[in-house]
Parts: structure tokens; C-alpha cells; sequence
């Protein structure tokens, strides 16, 4: 099951009028960012934890058989590490295409590595999602990423290309890293 939420993204007009705004990605936004931006800055947003509870049943999975991908959960103290792009509100409509298997548009305050902050957006899959999947142990999850495919390919190529971003980022990400542990010591699904 799945819910679209590309009405609800295209209601979300805070910034419509601005030039630019920024986007934190904390998930394949870091690794593939198949959308112009102005420019790109390493950065991390405050008492959120990344995790892979979200489903993919449009990217990196199917409806019958769904991938896991990033999503954010509220843990108050949390770093998030991620990339931010300042963006034109053009480029929304390809973003909320993009996201829209349960994500919304939502307004976070972005703290720059090089210094500094700005309010600007992050696209969140909530619990309260259709395509939400939640908690499980580390090794399930790196079982069924193992052997989910979807239009955007392998889902294990998803989470190995995150934590190699991540490392490249010089950001550690326990469950991100152990998910990878996991899947190296298994045979591509
Ligand atoms: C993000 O990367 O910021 C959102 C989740 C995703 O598209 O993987």
C-alpha cells in the first residue's frame, strides 16, 4: 500500500515566492541529486534520527514486495549529518514527484558545517504513512534491502551508496553502518 503526496506537498507554499531556499537530504538526496541546484553545502538538522522503517514500493522496491528506504524519527539530542542544496521553488515539482511514496515537505532549521543556519525544507516519511514499515532489527532490515529491486534499481545499492556518502561526508551513522555490515557479508539478492 501506498499513499501520494504530491497534493499535500504542492498546498506547502511557504517558500513559492522566495528565489531560493534550502533542502537537507539525509537519504538518496545526498547520493543522487538528479535536480539543479545553485549550490551545495554539508550540513546537519537537530533531534532527528535517520532509519530505515520507511517503505519503497516505487523506487527501490515494488507494491508486492517493498524496499526499505530513509526516513526520519523524532530523538530529541540526535545529529543528522547530510548534504544541503540551495534549490529554486521550480524545482519542488520534481521533488514532490520524486518523494512522493509517503514524504512530506516540511520546514527544519539547517546548520551548515562551515558555519551558520537557515530555515529551509526536508522531505519526511512520518509513522503515520501508508508505506510507513518501522522498527525491525538491523539484520531483517538488511535482509529484505538485500533483496528488493525497483525502477530505480537495487535497494541494496541505495544503502551501500548512502554509507559510502556518509563516510565521505565524515558522518557516522551506527544504523546506516550496521545495515552495511550486514548486507557485505551477503551474497547480492
Ligand atoms: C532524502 O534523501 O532526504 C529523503 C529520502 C530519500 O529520498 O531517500
Amino acid at each position: 500500500m501506498s499513499t501520494n503526496t504530491i497534493a499535500i506537498n504542492q498546498s506547502m507554499d511557504r517558500f513559492n515566492d522566495h528565489d531560493s531556499v534550502w533542502l537537507f537530504g539525509y537519504g538518496s538526496l545526498i547520493f543522487k541529486a538528479d535536480f539543479p541546484f545553485i549550490e551545495k553545502r554539508p550540513a546537519h538538522i537537530l533531534n532527528w534520527a535517520r532509519r530505515f522503517w520507511q517503505g519503497s514500493h516505487d523506487h527501490r522496491g515494488t507494491p508486492e514486495a517493498p524496499g526499505r528506504v530513509a526516513t526520519l524519527t523524532p530523538d530529541a539530542g540526535a545529529v543528522c549529518a547530510g548534504m544541503a542544496y540551495l534549490i529554486s521553488p521550480q524545482v519542488f515539482a520534481h521533488l514532490d514527484y520524486r518523494e512522493k511514496n509517503g514524504y512530506l515537505r516540511l520546514s527544519t532549521d539547517i546548520f551548515f558545517e562551515d558555519g551558520g543556519q537557515q530555515e529551509g525544507l526536508f522531505y519526511i516519511a512520518r509513522e503515520d504513512n501508508a508505506a510507513f514499515l518501522g522498527q525491525a532489527p538491523e539484520l531483517d532490515i538488511a535482509h529484505q534491502i538485500n533483496a528488493a529491486h525497483g525502477p530505480s534499481g537495487r535497494n541494496r545499492e541505495y544503502l551501500l551508496n548512502l554509507a559510502t556518502a556518509l563516510r565521505e561526508l565524515g558522518a557516522h551513522d551506527a544504523h546506516v553502518f550496521a545495515i552495511e555490515h550486514h548486507l557485505l557479508a551477503m551474497a547480492p539478492g
